[in-house]
């Protein structure tokens, strides 16, 4: 496996292969039955964990040589963190549904992206910091998108933490600051010679219920927390479809005030700067709520936008 060393060839430039809106519910996890984690369910969710089976496919289909996510469940205080252990394997525990997920995991880390990605994001003024600690416990949000996306862990990963504290200032600097460190991913990515997909580890809107049925999966009891947040989701979403980012860059703020949108943590926004802001459509693969929130499962394939470029030069 091509994990930590230089058996890429060194003239080549990386490149984004894809990006994918890849929200991290531990009930989608749960409602798959994978032998990783604990609790057992009846099922649940489908559509979604539907929608993220189409991704498998394309992400198999893609070989890329690494899949980066970036999660609001790793919350760091100060600067941006990066995984920075060759393996990393324990057990991981939702701490609000820890009747859910409890997840033993193992994954393979990219130190040598992940290196140059903190190594770029110094040089936008941020401040990063590789995350050493070999027995550190992954978070759900990291997990439950890359098992989503690639159950097999057979691809190696680099986890990129939410730093959430610009939040606190103002808007405006949260969302930069997202912009600089999707930029020096991008830059990483290029000078490291890897074709990567990304993963925003984002729910849309996350105004939710706060009592569970006692069946979890009883998808009977499963819907939209309200119509407005329903009617607001459909709003980014046909933006993104459009691949009008400009008007969806312009309408974040008031979405995470009005809808609690978890997009907040800046997992989106990180990505779609690493892209470059693609006008392209996305694609959408599906939509759908647990306990209330709104969740969509979304693509942007830049090999397809980069051969429509090709054929219409
Ligand atoms: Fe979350």
């Amino acid at each position: 496996m091509p994990v930590n060393s230089s058996s890429q060839d060194s003239s080549f430039r990386g490149e984004i292969l894809a990006g994918f809106l890849a929200p991290h519910p531990p009930h989608l996890v749960y409602g798959e039955n994978p032998p990783q984690n604990k609790p057992r369910s009846q099922g649940g969710w489908e559509n979604l964990r539907w929608a993220y089976q189409q991704c498998r496919e394309k992400i198999k289909a893609l070989k890329p040589d690494v899949i980066l996510v970036h999660s609001p469940h790793w919350q760091t205080v100060v600067g941006h963190h990066v995984l920075h252990v060759p393996h990393l394997s324990g057990l991981s525990v939702d701490p609000i549904f820890p009747h859910l997920f409890q997840y033993e995991f193992s994954m393979d880390v990219d130190v040598e992206l992940a290196s140059a990605i903190a190594e770029e994001a110094i040089q936008e003024g941020l401040l990063a910091k590789k995350m050493t600690n070999p027995q550190f416990r992954v978070d759900y949000g990291t997990i439950v998108s890359l098992h989503m996306l690639n159950p097999d862990w057979d691809i190696p990963v680099v986890g990129i933490s939410a730093n959430n504290s610009p939040y606190y200032f103002s808007h405006d600097v949260a969302q930069d600051q997202m912009i600089k460190l999707g930029r020096a991913t991008q830059k990483a990515i290029e000078k490291t010679g890897r074709r990567a997909v990304l993963a925003a580890s984002n729910t849309l809107s996350h105004l939710h219920f706060d009592r569970e049925p006692d069946c979890p999966e009883d998808m009977s009891q499963e819907h939209v927390f309200s119509h407005a947040q329903y009617l607001y989701d459909m709003r980014v979403i046909e933006l993104m479809r459009q691949g009008n980012l400009d008007e969806l860059m312009a309408i974040l703020p008031d979405f995470m005030e009005k809808t609690f949108a978890e997009v907040k943590a800046g997992s989106l926004v990180w990505m779609l700067a690493a892209m470059g802001f693609p006008t392209m459509p996305a694609q959408i693969h599906g939509y759908g709520t647990v306990i209330g929130t709104g969740n969509v499962v979304a693509e942007w394939d830049l090999t397809t936008a980069r051969v429509a470029e090709v054929l219409t030069r």
